[in-house]
C-alpha cells in the first residue's frame, strides 16, 4: 500500500525528468548556495526525501558528501540509475540512527515534507532527523508556500477548487504542466504558522525562513512567482 504518494512507479518516472533548472523548482537551487555559506560548516549531508537524486546531486555539486535517504522503492531505484557511485539507503519514519549519530553537518529536505501529514508524523520525522546533526548542524528543510497549492504558477497547475478551500493539513493536488498526462500528486497543505509550530515542538529554533521569490533577472516568464514565493527554506538548528 502506498504511504505516500511517490510509492509508484509513473509518479517517480515522472519526478526523474526534472532537474534543477526545472521551471519553478529553479528557485529553491538558485538561492541554496548563499545560504550554505552562511549557515552550514563541513560538508557531510543527508538528503531526507532524496527522490531520484536530483537534490543529492546537487549538494554533491555543491561540495557536500551525501548520503540519499527516501521510503519509496521506485523512487531509490531511480536514483541507484542516476547516481551508480552514490550511496541510497531506503528508510522507514523516525530512526534515523544508523545513518550515524550527531555526525551530520547538514540534513536537506527538500520538497520531502510537502507528501507527508499527520502533524504527528512530521514532528516524529524531525525529531529523528535531529539526531543526526553534529553540535553546529543544520536542517534545510525547503517547502512549499501554501499560496503555491492555491495558484497556477510556472510549472504547476494547482487552481483547482479543492485546493482553495483546503484547511491546514488537508490533501492538496498537483499536476507538472510540462507532463499534462501523467496523474494528479497529491500533497497536504501546511501554512507557514503550521511549520513554525510543528518545527518548534520538535525542539528545534528556526535561524532563518527564506522566502524564494522570482526575479526579472531569471530569464524566465513568470506567473505568480514574482509575487508569491513558491516555496520557503526553513533553516533549523537544535535548541
Ligand atoms: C517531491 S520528491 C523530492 C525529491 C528530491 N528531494 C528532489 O528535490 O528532487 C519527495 C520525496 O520525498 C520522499 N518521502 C516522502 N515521505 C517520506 C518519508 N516519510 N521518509 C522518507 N522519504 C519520504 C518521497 O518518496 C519522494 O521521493
Amino acid at each position: 500500500m502506498e504511504q505516500n504518494t511517490w510509492q509508484n512507479k509513473e509518479r517517480a518516472n515522472a519526478y526523474d525528468k526534472l532537474s534543477v533548472k526545472s521551471g519553478t523548482y529553479f528557485l529553491a537551487f538558485r538561492d541554496l548556495p548563499s545560504l550554505f555559506e552562511k549557515y552550514v560548516k563541513g560538508n557531510k549531508a543527508i538528503d531526507f526525501g532524496c527522490g531520484a537524486g536530483r537534490s543529492t546531486l546537487y549538494l554533491k555539486m555543491q561540495g557536500f558528501e551525501t548520503i540519499g535517504i527516501d521510503i519509496s522503492d521506485e523512487m531509490l531505484a531511480l536514483a541507484k540509475i542516476n547516481d551508480p557511485e552514490g550511496t541510497y539507503y531506503k528508510v522507514e519514519n523516525g530512526d534515523y540512527r544508523f545513518l550515524g549519530e550527531k555526525e551530520f553537518d547538514l540534513v536537506m529536505a527538500m520538497h520531502t515534507f510537502d507528501s507527508i501529514a499527520p502533524a504527528e508524523l512530521r514532528i516524529q520525522i524531525l525529531k529523528g532527523l535531529k539526531e543526526l546533526l553534529n553540535e553546529n548542524g543544520v536542517v534545510f528543510l525547503v517547502a512549499a508556500a501554501e499560496e503555491l497549492w492555491k495558484n497556477d504558477s510556472f510549472s504547476f497547475a494547482m487552481n483547482l477548487e479543492v485546493n482553495k478551500k483546503a484547511n491546514a493539513g488537508e490533501p492538496v493536488y498537483a499536476k507538472l504542466k510540462n507532463m499534462p498526462n501523467h496523474e494528479w500528486i497529491k500533497n497536504y497543505n501546511w501554512t507557514k504558522e503550521d511549520y513554525v509550530k510543528q518545527i518548534k515542538e520538535s525542539g528545534f529554533e528556526i535561524l532563518e525562513i527564506h522566502d524564494t521569490i522570482g526575479k526579472p533577472e531569471d530569464g524566465i516568464c513568470w506567473i505568480i512567482e514574482e509575487k508569491i514565493a513558491p516555496f520557503q527554506i526553513y533553516i533549523l538548528k537544535a535548541k
